[in-house]
C-alpha cells in the first residue's frame, strides 16, 4: 500500500496537469467548456489532496468544512445571478480574495515562526518567499477592490490623476519592497513587517486609482498574475508543490494576456499603469464634419433597402452591443439575412468590448456557430469584398485614424478594415466617441449611413421591417 503523502502528492500531479490542460482548452472557443471543467476537476482534487494530506486534523476539519460553506454559499449565487457584463468585476472581487487569502496565509505563517521562536531554523530563501507573499497579496487585494470599485461604479471610473502622483505611488512601492528585503535578512523586525502590510496595502490603492475604468480588464489580469505568484511563493513557504506550480501557472497566464491586450491596443504595459488614460473627460461629440458635410440619421427603412440584395455582409460588433445586450437580436438579424441569400460573417477584434473574449463570449450565448466568427487577421481581406458593413456599437476599433493620423492615440492600433467595404451602416446612439474618446472619420464618408439609436431597439427594429415585407 501506498503511503498516505505519496498518494497525496499523486491527487497534486492529477490536479497540475489538469490546471494545465485547462488553460490550453480556455485557448480555443470550441474547447472552453472542456477547459472550465478541467480547471473545476483540478481544483476540486486540490481541496480533496489537502483535506487528506495529513496537514488538517480535529477541529481542523470543522474550520475548512465551515470556510467550504460559507464560500460556496458566497460564489454560486454569485456565479448564477451576475450577469456576462459583470465577469470583469466578478473576477476582480475573487482576485481580491485569493490575494488576502495569501496574504494572510503568510501572516499567521510569520506569527506561528515568531511566537514559537522558530525562525533561528528559517532559511533567508524561505523568508524572502514569505516577504514576497505578503507584498503581492495585499497589494492584490486593495488593488483588485478598487479595480472591482471602478467596474462597478462605485467608485469614480475616471482616471484619478494627480501631479508627482508616479513619484508617490513608485516611492510606496520601494517602501513596501525595501520592508520585504529588510523583514527577509531580520525576521524580528516588527517595524519592517507593519510596514510591509501598510505599504503593500496602501501601493494596491495607489496603484489603481490613476487608471481609467476601462483599462481595468488589463488591469485585472495584472493583478491576476499578481495572485498567482503570491500564491507561488506561498508554496514554497508551506513546500506545497501544487501550489508553487497553480500560482506560477496563474501568474504566468495573467502576465502573457495582460501583454496580449496591451499588444492588441497598441499600448505599452507602463503607458496603462502610469500614463493615466482615461483621466480627461471624452473629447465628446465631433463640432462640425471635416469635409463639411451634414450628418443627418438614417432610418431602419434606409438600412432595410441597403440590405436586401446584398450578396455579403459582415457584422461587426462591439462595446455598444454588450451595453445593449443586442446580441441575440444580431443574431436574428443575422438569420433573415442569411435566409435572403446573404452570405453573413461577425468581425472580432481581440479587444472589441470591454474584456478580453468578449465578443465571443456574447455571440456564443446567442448561439453564433463558430465558424461564422472571423478574427480580425482573417477577416480584414474580406472588407473590400462586402456589400455591407454593420457596425453594431463598436468604434475604436474600427477607426481609419489608428492607420493613418500619427497624432491619434490610436495610431498603430490594428483595426478592422470597415472603411474598405461598399457601404458601412453604422448603430449608436450619439456622434459620441468611444473609449479612446477621440472622434471617428468613418462617419463623415459618403458610404457611412449612421442610424442613431440604442443596437437593441435599432436591430429589433429592422428585424420586424424584414419580417413584415416577407408576408
Ligand atoms: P468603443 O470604442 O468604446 O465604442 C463603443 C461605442 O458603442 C460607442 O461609440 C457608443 O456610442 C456605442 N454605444 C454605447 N452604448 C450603446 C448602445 N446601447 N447602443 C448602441 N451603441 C452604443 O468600443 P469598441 O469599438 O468595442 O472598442 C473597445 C475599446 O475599449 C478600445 O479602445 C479598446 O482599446 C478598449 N479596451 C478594451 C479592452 C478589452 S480587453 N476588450 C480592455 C481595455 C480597453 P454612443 O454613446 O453614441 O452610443
Amino acid at each position: 500500500m501506498q503511503e498516505p503523502q505519496s498518494f497525496v502528492q499523486y491527487i497534486y500531479l492529477a490536479s497540475a496537469a489538469l490546471f494545465i490542460l485547462s488553460i490550453k482548452w480556455m485557448g480555443q472557443v470550441k474547447t472552453a467548456r472542456h477547459g472550465n471543467w478541467a480547471g473545476t476537476a483540478a481544483m476540486l482534487l486540490a481541496v480533496i489532496g489537502t483535506l487528506v494530506g495529513g496537514g488538517i486534523s480535529g477541529t481542523g476539519f470543522l474550520w475548512a468544512a465551515v470556510a467550504i460553506v460559507i464560500g460556496g454559499a458566497i460564489g454560486l449565487p454569485m456565479a448564477i445571478v451576475m450577469p456576462m457584463t459583470a465577469v470583469p468585476q466578478r473576477t476582480a472581487l475573487s482576485h481580491a480574495f485569493g490575494g488576502l487569502a495569501a496574504a494572510l496565509v503568510g501572516v499567521c505563517e510569520y506569527m506561528e515562526m515568531r511566537s514559537h521562536a522558530a525562525h533561528e531554523g528559517v532559511s533567508t530563501f524561505i523568508m524572502g518567499a514569505l516577504s514576497a507573499e505578503m507584498l503581492l497579496g495585499f497589494l492584490t487585494f486593495t488593488g483588485s477592490l478598487m479595480a472591482f470599485g471602478k467596474l462597478q461604479e462605485i467608485i469614480t471610473t475616471k482616471a484619478v490623476v494627480y501631479p508627482g502622483r508616479n513619484l508617490v505611488s513608485l516611492g510606496t512601492l520601494a517602501l513596501s519592497i525595501g520592508s520585504a528585503i529588510f523583514l527577509t535578512i531580520n525576521p524580528d523586525s516588527t517595524l519592517a513587517f507593519g510596514l510591509l502590510i501598510g505599504a503593500s496595502l496602501l501601493f494596491g490603492v495607489l496603484l489603481i486609482i490613476p487608471i481609467g475604468g476601462a483599462d481595468m480588464p488589463t488591469v485585472i489580469a495584472i493583478l491576476n498574475a499578481y495572485a498567482g505568484l503570491s500564491a507561488s511563493a506561498m508554496g514554497f513557504v508551506m513546500n506545497n508543490k501544487l501550489l508553487i506550480v497553480a500560482g506560477a501557472l496563474d501568474g504566468t497566464s495573467g502576465l502573457i494576456l495582460s501583454i496580449l491586450m496591451c499588444k492588441a491596443m497598441n499600448r505599452s504595459f507602463l503607458n496603462v499603469l502610469f500614463a493615466g488614460v482615461g483621466g480627461a473627460p471624452a473629447a465628446g461629440g465631433p463640432a462640425a464634419a471635416p469635409n463639411g458635410k451634414v450628418i443627418t440619421g438614417f432610418s431602419i427603412e434606409d438600412a432595410k433597402a441597403v440590405l436586401e440584395d446584398t450578396r455579403s455582409v459582415i457584422i461587426v460588433p462591439g462595446y455598444g452591443m454588450a451595453v445593449a445586450q443586442a446580441q441575440h437580436v444580431v443574431k436574428e438579424l443575422a438569420n433573415v439575412l442569411a435566409k435572403q441569400g446573404t452570405d453573413v460573417k461577425f468581425a472580432i477584434h481581440p479587444v472589441a468590448g470591454r474584456m478580453p473574449g468578449h465578443m465571443n463570449v456574447l455571440l456564443s450565448e446567442a448561439d453564433v456557430p463558430y465558424d461564422q466568427l472571423w478574427e480580425m487577421e482573417r477577416i480584414n481581406s474580406a472588407f473590400p469584398e462586402a456589400d455591407v458593413a454593420i457596425v453594431v456599437g463598436a468604434n475604436d476599433v474600427t477607426n481609419p485614424a489608428a492607420r493613418t493620423n500619427k497624432q491619434s492615440p490610436l495610431y498603430g492600433m490594428p483595426i478592422l478594415d470597415v472603411d474598405k467595404a461598399r457601404t458601412v451602416i453604422f448603430i449608436k446612439r450619439s456622434m459620441n466617441p468611444g473609449f479612446a474618446g477621440v472622434d471617428n472619420e468613418l462617419f463623415y464618408l459618403d458610404k457611412t449611413m449612421l442610424v442613431f439609436g440604442d443596437a437593441k431597439k435599432v436591430l429589433t427594429d429592422l428585424v420586424a421591417a424584414f419580417k413584415q415585407s416577407a408576408h
